[in-house]
């Protein structure tokens, strides 16, 4: 009847049952005991469970077929010397596992962090940012030209001449016959004015191109803001007024504006403005030439000639307009001596500003 082991009293030999092999009490005691010893993690001290007091575990076999007290009281002594084996190491086990986990996974708080390195607007564009800005604050739009345009777009519509040198291939770069890149951002003024009718205020900024060899005073790239007003009764004063604030929001507050008539096909007249030397503020030096004075930009009255090519009432309609260079600015303002350390993105420039 006895297919499982039967265990007598303790040291006595049993049968287990499915090997048919005799085992008895204080061998099983042992190979347990080796074993809850050589178990080196929580999950082989349970496996180490199963083995010996599982459901299918000879102890747990012989324990269902004891018959008599003596046996049965020296088996469940024996089932409770390995549970308390089994539980005690498996304690340590996990003490063991958490501790090593927690060295190994330990944030150390005061640790210095990396720095991470942020980057930042190039200063071109956070002058283009600060003049779209205050042109905002006015009312204006901002608007935007073509950089590849044609030559009746960046010439014919400007007034520009026959023959007016800025036509060369020489000065400019021209894609095919009839398109070029843009040697200033003053088409704008046409494309804006074909779209919409009176009033208008816009500034367009963007990058122009002129066949330069490159120095300290010229890069075949640069960027200019156009600005564009054309309503009823508008006065050369609206512009020298718009100049005036433009060149204080820029560059300060005591920085004095003048200004000078130059010419441009597109403009009559036609006015460069000035502002006073940043460095001897006006009294003379090196710097202005000594005449106290640095030249920032064009500008004038928009030419009657733009509003007949583009269909408006030169009768009923005036209007200013400007283009500025946004490196010329950046020059001026912060000193910069070369021009073309405004595109060589040297870091050591760049994060100055
Ligand atoms: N387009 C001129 C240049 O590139 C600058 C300029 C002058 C723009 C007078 C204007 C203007 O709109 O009215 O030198």
């Amino acid at each position: 009847m006895c297919n499982y082991a039967r265990f007598r009293a303790q040291g006595l030999t049993s049968h287990v049952g499915n090997l048919g092999a005799p085992v008895d009490a204080q061998t099983l005691e042992n190979a347990a005991l080796a074993a809850v010893a050589a178990a080196s993690s929580v999950d082989e001290i349970e496996s180490v469970r199963i083995e010996y007091l599982g459901r299918k575990s000879e102890l747990k076999l012989a324990l269902r077929e004891v018959r008599d007290r003596e046996t049965g009281m020296a088996l469940n002594a024996l089932r409770e010397r390995l549970e308390a084996a089994i539980d005690a190491r498996e304690a340590e086990l996990a003490r063991a596992e958490l501790d090593r986990r927690l060295t190994g996974e330990r944030i150390d708080v005061t640790t210095p962090g990396l720095r991470v390195r942020r980057g930042h607007l190039h200063l071109i564009t956070q002058i283009r940012r600060e003049f779209e800005d205050i042109f905002l604050g006015l009312g204006y739009s901002i608007v935007d030209g073509r950089e590849v345009e044609t030559t009746r777009y960046n010439f014919d519509a400007l007034n520009f001449p026959p023959g007016h040198p800025t036509r060369s291939p020489v000065q400019t770069l021209f894609l095919d016959e009839d398109t070029v890149l843009r040697t200033e951002t003053s088409p704008a003024q046409i494309r804006t004015m074909e779209r919409q009718q009176p009033p208008i205020y816009v500034v367009c900024p963007g990058r122009v191109y002129r066949r330069d060899t490159p120095d300290a005073t010229h890069t075949p790239t640069f960027h200019q803001v156009e600005g564009l007003a054309v309503d009823e009764g508008i006065t050369l004063g609206d512009l020298l007024g718009t100049l005036d604030y433009l060149i204080k929001a820029l560059f300060g507050e005591t920085r004095r504006s003048r200004f000078v008539t130059n010419h441009f096909p597109f403009t009559e007249p036609s006015v460069e403005a000035l502002v006073s030397c940043h460095m001897c503020d006006g009294s003379g030096c090196p710097v202005c030439r000594h005449s106290g004075w640095i030249e920032v930009g064009g500008s004038g009255m928009v030419d009657p000639n733009l509003f007949e090519f583009v269909g408006y009432d030169p009768e009923r309609y005036t209007g200013f307009a400007f283009g500025w260079g946004l490196e010329r600015i950046a020059v001026l303002r912060h000193g910069i001596p070369d021009l073309r350390e405004l595109w060589r993105n040297d870091p050591r420039l760049l994060e100055q500003f």
